[in-house]
């Protein structure tokens, strides 16, 4: 089945077609303009959502080699996301699935990533039961997924998400947005011992994650300095900084391979593209014969691949979404979990 994926969730405007898994294209177009403001600006989104969803759609459909009708059935993000960005995407994706034709299947947006492990895979769908660690900007979850729509939370964050740490730790050091690149190349040729920094949850018997407090205790490290010490320690810091996250990541999904007993683990989300969190995963694979695995960067970050692959399972399977699909900011897969 050709379908083709969009997603406006963020300030990411992204479009990708797939045919039975396989990927015939995958466009993004990242938003530059909120890189003065350190953060999304959702106006912003909205506006930059409209003037590039229309070449965007047609540059997937023409990298993909196909015509708008060979296009038979259209998946779009519908939460969780800035709602202004969502509609721009679920507006063009109703007119498209009226106007030629072909059903609508809306996807929540943390189950495009949970799919991300699929692309690049030569369309081939194995491994279910799995487990899947989900680190983007606003969640951090630990998944048993045994199929489409059949999803099991083992753990989530109790405080901030993952990317949430990489982006405000950024902030406190005075790096860029986002703060996960940020840090990753001002740990470059840091110590990642220099400072002990807390890892919560590190040895407790549950999947759940925290990081606030390692947040905090960098803001008390920071402040006992003055400029120039932070900036001539910075890759230290960055570094020791970064490892925390990485430690605390890996200690919980070792956590969940025990739990489990399943030795298949995805990892997916933004923070996924994180350089030492896939050295790590890498060393963990050849060190215990865990199949940790990641997908490549380009389905990483957000994308339309996913949000393709995701819909084209459930459209495969025989649902479908109403015309009257609202867009849903606060959508939460976990709501639709068992815990
Ligand atoms: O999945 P994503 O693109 O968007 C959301 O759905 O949130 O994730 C964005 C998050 C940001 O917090 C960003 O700092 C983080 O992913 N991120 C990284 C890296 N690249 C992006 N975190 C660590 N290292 C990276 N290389
Ligand atoms: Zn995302």
């Amino acid at each position: 089945m050709i379908v083709l994926g969009i997603e406006t969730s963020c300030d990411e405007t992204a479009a990708a077609v797939v045919d039975h898994g396989h990927i015939l294209s995958n466009i993004v177009a990242s938003q530059m303009d909120h890189i003065p403001y350190g953060g999304v600006v959702p106006e912003l989104a909205s506006r930059a959502h409209e003037r590039n969803i229309t070449p965007i759609i047609r540059e997937a459909i023409a990298k993909a080699g196909i015509q708008k009708h060979d296009i038979e059935g259209v998946a779009v993000t519908y939460g969780p996301g800035l709602a202004g960005a969502l509609a721009v995407g679920l507006s063009f994706a109703k007119a498209l699935s009226q106007a030629l034709d072909i059903p609508l299947i809306g996807v929540d947006h943390m189950e495009g990533h949970l799919w991300a492990n699929y692309a690049g895979r030569d369309g081939k769908r194995d491994g279910e039961p799995h487990l899947c660690l989900l680190v983007s900007g606003g969640h951090t979850h630990l998944w048993q997924v045994n199929g489409p729509g059949e999803y099991i939370l083992l753990g989530r964050t109790l405080d901030d998400a993952a990317g949430e740490a990489f982006d405000k730790g950024a902030r406190l050091m005075g790096l860029a947005y986002p703060g996960g690149p940020a840090i990753q190349e001002a740990a470059v040729g840091g110590d990642p011992k220099f400072v002990d920094f807390p890892r919560p949850m590190l040895g407790k018997d549950n999947c759940d994650f925290s990081f606030s407090g390692l947040k905090t205790a960098l803001l008390y490290y920071l402040r006992k300095m003055n400029d120039q010490e932070i900036e001539f320690k910075m890759a230290d810091i960055a570094a020791s900084y970064q490892a925390a996250i990485v430690d605390t990541l890996l200690d919980r999904m070792q956590k969940a391979v025990k739990k489990t007993n399943l030795r298949k683990i995805f990892v997916a989300g933004g923070v996924t593209a994180n350089r030492e969190l896939r050295v790590r995963l890498d060393q963990w694979r050849l060190e215990t014969g865990i199949e940790a695995i990641y997908p490549p960067l380009e389905y990483c970050t957000d994308n339309a691949a996913m949000i393709a692959l995701a819909g084209a399972a459930h459209l495969e399977a025989g649902e479908k979404s109403s015309l009257n699909l609202g867009i849903f900011p606060n959508l939460s897969l976990a709501d639709h979990a068992r815990y």
